[in-house]
C-alpha cells in the first residue's frame, strides 16, 4: 500500500460511545447517560479550538465498558476514559492538544479505565469474548 507522504493525517482520534439500550437494561448505555449530545458538543468545541485538521471526533457503537459510561476511546494514545459527561468537554479539548494527551488533564487522569479499576462484570464479559 502506498501512502502519499504529503497526505495530511490527524494526530488524534476520539470515539465516544453513543450506543443506546432500553432504560431497564442492567448494563445501561452511554446514550442514556447523555453521550449523543456530548459527542456533538465535543465536535463543536474541537472545531472552535482549531483542532479540525488534527483531531477527529466520532460517535461509536458500544466499546463494551457500558457500566462505566460515558466511554471515550482516544487513539493512538490507547486510552479509555469512563464516567464522562458534557462537563468534561473543555478538559478533553485541552488534552487533545497536548503531547501528554487527555491523561495530562487532572480531571480526566483519574477516569482512565484499566484492568485494575474495571468492574468485575465488565472483566467477566470481556474474558468470554
Ligand atoms: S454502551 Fe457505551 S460502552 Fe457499551
Amino acid at each position: 500500500m502506498c501512502i502519499n507522504a504529503r497526505m495530511p493525517f490527524r494526530e488524534r482520534f476520539v470515539w465516544i460511545c453513543t450506543n443506546r439500550r432500553a432504560d431497564d437494561n442492567p448494563r445501561g448505555s452511554c446514550a442514556a447517560k447523555g453521550s449523543e449530545a456530548m459527542v456533538e458538543e465535543l465536535k463543536r468545541a474541537s472545531r472552535v479550538a482549531g483542532q479540525g485538521a488534527r483531531v477527529r471526533v466520532m460517535a461509536s457503537s458500544c466499546i463494551d465498558h457500558c457500566e462505566h459510561g460515558v466511554i471515550a476511546a482516544v487513539m493512538p494514545d490507547g486510552v479509555l476514559l469512563g464516567q464522562l459527561s458534557a462537563a468534561d468537554v473543555p478538559a478533553l479539548v485541552r488534552g487533545l492538544d497536548t503531547a501528554g494527551g487527555v491523561l495530562a488533564e487532572p480531571s480526566l487522569a483519574g477516569r482512565q479505565l484499566t484492568a485494575e479499576n474495571t468492574s468485575p462484570e465488565v472483566v467477566t464479559r470481556l474474558r468470554k469474548g
